[in-house]
């Protein structure tokens, strides 16, 4: 039996990956929704010799993909994606986000980014009000990384957010290392009055990589809820 929010993410992850087409170049992204979108793509490829092009957005999808059958290519090899289908970790009434959770955020977000347009899959708990209750992922290089930290608690203080703390994600003892090979830096924000002005600054500062702030990128997000209800946002 599945818990109410898996539920919720299947059945919108299945709801997404239907709206897959024949012939599509297809972006794959990252996290627990994803695979559920992932596992049925490679099903529809098996039951009905869908014909897709999958670029993964992680090193995790890219295994998965494979796995399930669905024919993967990189991002340059595939020039332009005719949809990018991913989960979040907030959604705003603008369909803004925010995304990295799982550390994945810089290749989804250049891979959405490519795409025609770019599908969000989430249960409906992940819906708020204002971005910023969910910690900022914000991906830095490891040179420098301390220095780069000050420098984004200094822009912070400038900004219209709540709380100004960060941390350094870890994998157990040591930092966590993204497939990029850089570090992430969590930004506990609480609530984000200017996401847009937020993520032009935060990409400024020496050293950052990508913030995990998606403005104007989403233009469709499927809801699931826990009773199996699809809601189509866009
Ligand atoms: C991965 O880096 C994230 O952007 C994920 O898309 C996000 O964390 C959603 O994950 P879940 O589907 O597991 O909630």
């Amino acid at each position: 039996e599945m818990s109410p929010v898996d539920k919720a993410k299947y059945v919108a992850a299945r709801r997404a990956a239907d709206m897959v087409q024949d012939g599509m170049r297809v972006g794959l992204g990252t996290g627990s929704t994803a695979v559920w979108m992932v596992r049925r793509l490679g099903e529809r490829v098996k039951d009905e010799g869908l014909q897709i092009k999958g670029v993964p957005t992680s090193s995790r999808t890219a295994q998965l993909a494979r796995e399930v059958g669905i024919e993967v290519v990189s991002l340059d090899q595939a020039g332009w994606l005719d949809m990018a289908i991913d989960g979040a970790d907030e959604f705003d009434g603008e369909l803004n986000l925010i995304k990295g959770g799982g550390g994945a955020h810089l290749q989804e977000k250049i891979v959405a980014t490519a795409s025609d347009r770019m599908v969000v899959i989430a249960d409906a708990g992940k819906e708020v009000e204002t971005l910023g209750a969910f910690p900022l992922p914000v991906e830095v290089v490891p040179f420098g990384w301390q220095t780069t930290r000050t420098l984004i608690e200094e822009a912070l203080d400038t900004m219209d957010v709540l709380g100004t703390s960060t941390a350094l994600r870890m994998n157990g003892e040591a930092p966590f290392v993204t497939d990029e090979g850089n570090h992430i830096l969590d930004l506990h924000l609480q609530r984000i009055g200017n996401a847009r002005q937020l993520a032009l600054v935060l990409n400024q500062v020496p050293g950052v990589v990508e913030n995990g702030l998606f403005i104007d990128i989403c233009d469709k997000v499927v809801i699931g809820y826990g009773d199996g209800r699809v809601e189509v946002r866009d």
